[in-house]
């Protein structure tokens, strides 16, 4: 089975992206690489690189989670006292990269990043296992600290106080939806000939798909 998969990717590899196989909309043209990255076997495809700004305009990025997607974007979920998240609140203008070079595919996405209602963010937090639950509330993300024993003190703490019942959510924890305004697919040929096409969200919210030179 696993020899069948890697014959497939050899054909696909060098396979060229036409426009006539694109589909109309951006997120039916993730949905289908993104179940092709997972046929492939590439590594965690869920891994996207998120790229954030600081009040200076310096970019800073990190790898995060794909929890779920659709039509509205692509949600993550996260520490909201974070590095990220404190530069989120000052430009929520953000970019995300899912480097698949295992299978020579990347796809490029910029757009805006929205907290998720507590809600949502719940009905995902349930469904984490106990260690991550608790992971959570002991983590204050990206503050500094001196020691890792004190993240265990944090965690046996925690593991004290929520040892029987359900975890709650943590008020500073949960998810963030990016709302796409461009999707870059982007596929290596042979030659240097690669194949991008650069999806662009219009006024009236339809999609326009240019092909770039790569
Ligand atoms: C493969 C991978 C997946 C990760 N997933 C997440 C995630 O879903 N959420 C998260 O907060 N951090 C995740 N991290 C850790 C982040 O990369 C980062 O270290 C952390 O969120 C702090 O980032 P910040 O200080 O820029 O806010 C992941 C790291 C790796 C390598």
């Amino acid at each position: 089975m696993a020899s069948d998969l890697s014959e497939l990717r050899k054909e696909y590899t060098g396979a060229s992206l036409r426009r006539k196989d694109l589909a109309a909309n951006p997120i039916d043209q993730f949905e289908t690489w993104f179940s092709q990255a997972q046929e492939l076997e590439v590594v965690e495809p869920n891994a996207m690189s998120l790229s954030t700004v600081d009040a200076n305009g310096q970019a800073w990025q990190r790898m995060v989670l794909l929890k779920a997607f659709d039509q509205r974007g692509f949600i993550f979920f996260t520490n909201f006292g974070s590095r990220k998240a404190k530069q989120i609140e000052t430009n929520s203008r953000v970019s995300l990269l899912f480097p698949w070079v295992s299978i020579h595919r990347q796809v490029a996405v910029s757009g805006t990043a929205e907290k998720i209602s507590s809600t949502e963010s719940l009905k995902y937090f349930v469904k984490r296992p106990y260690g991550s639950q608790i992971g959570a509330w002991a983590s204050e993300q990206s503050s500094v600290i001196s020691s890792r024993s004190l993240l265990h003190a944090k965690l046996d703490e925690m593991k004290r106080k929520f040892k029987s019942g359900e975890v709650p959510l943590p008020s500073f924890w949960g998810g963030y939806r990016v709302r796409p305004n461009t999707l870059e697919f982007w596929q290596g040929g042979t030659n240097r000939i690669h194949d991008r096409f650069l999806y662009s969200i219009g006024a009236d919210d339809s999609w326009n798909i240019d092909r770039l030179s790569p």
